[in-house]
């Protein structure tokens, strides 16, 4: 870790963790206070951006989305279904932007769920209070019911294996996928095992099981074994990482009157120092994964 980090890092954790924990045990691990970043909505989006020309967290979310959107070729007569969908925003977007008349999502948080109720979307089929990793689907109608399946930042919350055998139970033949995910790089064999060590216990405090992330060929060979063709992987890195990271650097900071504000602002400033170590470190990408079923 770069050695100005540590005792900023030190300090603020000292200051703010005893009003981090109490905050995290009346909150689920995966709530993100999206207002902070820069989206109040209701259907708010909190994924980390793709930062191309552009200052502003909505438009970078949804050009994350977009990029999301395009590799996995989305037509508007298409049963689509998002993984992990956040707050909903991603919901809206694929209605506006590319016209999806039948949509339906899993998100594991049930304020996410309250949220995207709330909003009544018409083309809304289903939203399920699912995990993306598990299998039998929590209605059996959705067994290969999706002809794309879309999944914006999220993915890596689980096992590979998992997040794929959950999307080839709910795709139909020549269904296509796309989701973004982290993946080891070519250069993690010859670093150093404090490197290692390090990169995996930060991924494993957002919640990442990174002793299982694989490497992009990896990726490519587990997607073909299981059947897929047309497959293509991107790295975003630059976009994504350090987008996000400078970001949120040059943010200022919010007027934090509450404790659950401290504790929610602590935790999108650990998420940068993250994101800029990871971009710094190169031992772990960003990749948008893109394939279709034969
Ligand atoms: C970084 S957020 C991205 C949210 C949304 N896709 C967006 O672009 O705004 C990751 C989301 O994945 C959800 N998530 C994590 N693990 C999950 C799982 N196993 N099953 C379903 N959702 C999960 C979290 O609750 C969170 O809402």
């Amino acid at each position: 870790m770069k050695n100005k980090f540590k005792p900023i890092l030190a300090q603020q954790l000292k200051q703010w963790l005893p009003a981090l924990s109490h905050h995290q045990l009346s909150q689920h691990r995966f709530a993100i206070a999206s207002t902070l970043l820069g989206d109040p909505n209701l259907l708010a989006w909190s994924n980390l951006g793709f930062w191309h020309n552009t200052s502003d967290y909505q438009v970078a979310c949804a050009q994350l989305a977009q990029q999301v959107g395009l590799a996995a070729g989305l037509q508007a007569n298409d049963h689509v279904l998002d993984l992990g969908c956040g707050q909903g925003a991603s919901l809206l977007y694929w209605t506006k932007q590319f016209g999806i008349g039948h949509l339906s999502a899993f998100e594991i948080q049930p304020a996410c769920i309250a949220r995207i109720q709330a909003a009544n979307l018409p083309q809304l089929d289903g939203i399920y209070q699912a995990a993306f990793d598990q299998l039998p689907l929590p209605d059996q109608r959705l067994n290969h019911a999706f002809d794309a399946i879309v999944c914006v930042d999220a993915a890596y919350h689980a096992h590979f294996s998992d997040f794929l055998a959950v999307n080839m139970a709910a795709l139909k033949p020549q269904g296509r996928i796309a989701f973004t995910t982290l993946s080891k790089s070519n250069d993690w064999p010859q670093a150093s095992l404090l490197n290692q060590t390090l990169t995996l216990k930060l991924l494993n405090l957002a919640y990442v099981p990174a002793q299982n992330l694989l490497k992009n060929d990896e990726i490519r060979t587990t997607l073909q074994q299981a059947g897929f063709t047309d497959i293509r992987l991107q790295v975003l890195d630059a976009e994504v990482f350090t987008g996000f990271a400078r970001y949120i650097q040059q943010l200022d900071p919010p007027e934090i009157l509450t404790v659950a504000a401290k504790a929610d602002w602590l935790k999108i400033k650990m998420t940068a120092r993250l994101c800029a170590f990871l971009a710094k470190q190169g031992l772990v990408h960003y990749v948008l994964v893109s394939a279709r079923l034969v």
